[in-house]
């Protein structure tokens, strides 16, 4: 397939992996990347159930204004798509039973 568009893939630069969990499961991700985005890279697309019937949310405006994203870190609750990947953070979901 002929691409329409030069491939600059080569030349993005991404800052160091840095390791963190995710309901105690491993995950990596780069250094100030968003953590929503790591999160989905790595397959996690549910981060908790709504409150109203337990339905699975996770990602959907991406700029921090619905809430669907929100987890758990260091005792607090943020929006996953406005806080950042850091080495050891220890993220946990907002799942009924996780
Ligand atoms: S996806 Fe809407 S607040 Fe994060």
């Amino acid at each position: 397939m002929m691409r329409l568009t030069p491939d600059q893939s080569s030349h993005v630069r991404r800052t160091p992996l840095v390791d963190f969990t995710f309901d105690g499961t491993g995950v990596s991700g780069h250094d100030g990347e968003s953590l929503a985005v790591a999160l989905m890279r790595a397959g996690h697309l549910h981060l908790r159930d709504a409150p109203e019937d337990g339905g699975a949310r996770g990602l959907f405006c991406c700029m921090g204004l619905c809430q669907e994203c929100v987890v758990r870190i260091d005792g607090m609750v943020v929006e996953s798509c406005r806080s950042t990947v850091a080495q050891g953070l220890a993220v946990t979901s907002l799942r009924r039973q996780s």
